[in-house]
């Protein structure tokens, strides 16, 4: 059977997962009783999610705006599911065990080194994007995506670098500042252009080189009462973590924030850093290798979540409805991808 929804009332204790430590966080989200199941609305524009470190002053205006708000809320209202820390907060409760599986009271939900990895954080972006969107009045807002996997996009970008920015966080590794160039390998290469070349070749391996099955790119397959994290696809080990560690700040403990699930969403980065994981499982559904691109497993395409939307209604997604991104109502900007034929 798929992995149920949680049951929001008996969300508990969070904890870290390397050490299981407790953490001294209350991470559960505020509770409704009405669950609605989600059908995706329709749209007149898509949304297009533009690369970083390209945006215009007036997007980054809007955008800017967009998180200001969400971040009052934090203040007017704690319990407002669209405020800043609830977004993070989501990231949390779903990854560090606040989450029982239904049914199995002692085996944990966690999205993270399975199969549920891509399509639980397309769901989540999802979500975020359209309450920033409805925060400043504008349905066609679309977050920006961090292009690490372009030359031009190897730095945090620098929207996110500016200190009097609602972008800002001051909890990340200030050596990795702009202009340090992320190391996707940890190569430790020291010259700029070795970098380049070893994340390309990074890239090459991890979309299409060492995937020699669709699991090996999705992850491994993880069902209602199995123990979590069964494995992770080479996307999710590689680019994706590899950029949590670059940002995580290893002057905190758990190297808050983006270098550990619990905190890593009260990073403004975060979401973009996800919209570029999102979007390699968009461009490796479209490379003409002989691997299948899609799982047709019921256990996977039923597996489902809640989220609150941006009007506050509790909905229930299911992994089937988040295959196809076009129908959801966004795309992402046409650029340029250097390590697509990167042959070491
Ligand atoms: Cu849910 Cu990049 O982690």
């Amino acid at each position: 059977a798929p992995i149920k929804p949680p049951e929001l009332n008996k969300c508990g204790e969070a904890r870290d997962v390397a050490s299981g430590d407790l953490l001294d966080v209350n991470c559960c989200p505020p509770l409704t009783d009405t669950i609605i199941d989600y059908k995706l609305p329709n749209f007149t524009k898509l949304r297009v999610r533009p690369p970083a470190h390209k945006v215009n002053k007036e997007y980054l205006a809007k955008f800017e705006e967009a998180i200001r708000r969400m971040k009052a809320l934090d203040k007017s209202d704690p319990t407002d599911p669209r405020g800043f820390m609830q977004q993070a907060n989501i990231h949390c409760a779903y990854c560090n065990g606040a989450y029982d599986q239904v049914g199995y009271p002692n085996i944990d939900i966690q999205v993270h080194e399975s199969w549920l990895f891509f399509p639980f954080h397309r769901w989540y972006l999802y979500f975020y994007e359209r309450i920033l969107g409805e925060l400043i009045d504008d349905p066609t807002f679309a977050l920006p995506f961090w292009n690490w996997d372009n030359p031009k996009g190897m730095q945090m970008p620098k929207i996110f670098d500016t200190e009097s920015s609602p972008l800002y966080n001051k909890n990340r590794n200030q050596a990795n500042r702009p202009p340090t160039l992320i190391d996707l390998g940890f190569s430790g290469a020291s010259d700029d252009l070795q970098v380049v070349v070893n994340n390309l070749t990074i890239m090459y391996s991890e979309m299409i080189r060492s995937v020699n099955s669709t699991l090996d790119f999705m992850g491994q397959p993880y069902i209602a009462g199995q123990l979590p994290r069964p494995g992770m696809g080479s996307s999710e080990r590689g680019s994706h973590i590899a950029a949590h560690v670059f940002v995580g700040d290893p002057r905190n403990k758990y190297s808050e924030d983006m270098g550990n699930f619990y905190s890593a969403g009260r990073d403004t980065l975060f979401y973009s850093h996800h919209a570029n994981v999102d979007r390699m499982w968009s461009i490796w559904k479209t490379l003409k290798t002989d691997v299948p691109k899609e799982i047709n497993n019921p256990d996977y395409l039923n597996a489902s979540f809640l989220f609150y939307d941006e009007k506050k209604r509790l909905v229930r997604v299911k992994v089937a409805d988040s295959l196809d991104y076009k129908k959801m109502g966004y795309e992402y900007e046409k650029v340029d991808i250097p390590w697509l034929n990167y042959k070491p």
